[in-house]
């Protein structure tokens, strides 16, 4: 696990976009695995600034995203689909045939998990995964408890995720219990898995997922087994850490050409 700590969560999300900007433009059909949520919408922000002022082409790209609600239409403005396409999709030149994202709407549920497996595998797999972290450690909406080999399917939110979402429905009585997840062991495919947390709220759920013991009970813990997982955090996030000082220093002694 690389644990990168940025001074603030600006910068954090100028280091993920640049990132993803360096894959994209190395394989311009390269599959991305995106989150929704408050963490990274600035990285999308400079995403899309990046396709405005120097043509970053998205036009091959494939998306699929973690998460969405059950229940929701795409058309509600809480919707994961709605998020994407106000942060992101509506402000560069992805082809919406390359777009995914789990049906809310789905009558067959099972069904539309396999086929969403499916699809990811047809599409290749996933080079690079953004991902954010729940306050109670969930990766995706894999809550505390979910299988640490789990596949895409439906799962009940913890009253504590819906605290944290209530805002966006306008009171947590709001907030639908059920959400269709990509797995644990759908994201530990991705090639990459990159994991944003800005915010002193996200400090403990870091420092269990990165310094402590692999549990299902912290399902971001399960990233300490990813062949290549990288951290970016804020100084806030990155206050329950016990070895910032390595994480500085091997950061800092990168050569020029890993940093990126
Ligand atoms: C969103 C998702 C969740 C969020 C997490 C953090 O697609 O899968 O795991 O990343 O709940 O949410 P924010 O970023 O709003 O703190």
């Amino acid at each position: 696990m690389e644990v990168i700590i940025k001074p603030d969560s600006h910068a954090a999300s100028r280091l993920a976009a640049r990132k993803i900007a360096a894959l994209v433009r190395t394989k311009p059909d390269a599959v991305l695995g995106l989150a929704t949520g408050q963490t990274p919408l600035e990285t999308y922000d400079r995403l899309s600034e990046l396709h405005r002022t120097e043509g970053l082409d998205f036009s091959r790209v494939t998306t699929f995203n973690l998460d969405e609600y059950l229940g929701l239409e795409p058309s509600h403005p809480a919707s994961f689909h709605a998020c994407m396409r106000t942060s992101l999709f509506s402000k560069i030149n992805i082809d919406p045939a390359r777009v995914f994202l789990p049906d809310g709407m789905s009558e067959d549920i099972p069904r539309t998990c396999r086929e969403y497996e499916e699809r990811l595998r047809a599409a290749g797999g996933i080079d690079l995964q953004l991902l954010g972290i729940g306050s109670d450690g969930h990766l995706g909406f894999n809550e505390p408890s979910s299988s640490l080999s789990s596949r895409t399917r439906i799962k009940t939110l913890t009253d504590r995720t819906r605290k944290d979402n209530a805002a966006a429905f306008g009171g947590e009585d709001n907030v639908p219990h059920h959400v269709i997840t990509m797995g644990l062991g759908t994201i530990m495919d991705a090639r990459t898995c990159l994991l944003l947390a800005f915010g002193r709220k996200k400090a403990a759920a870091i420092a269990q997922a990165v310094e402590g013991p692999v549990s299902a009970m912290v399902p971001a813990s399960i990233l300490q087994m990813h062949p290549r997982a990288i951290v970016i955090l804020d100084e806030e996030a990155a206050s329950g850490l016990k070895r910032t000082e390595y994480y500085r220093w091997v950061y800092d002694h990168k050569p020029s050409w890993q940093k990126d």
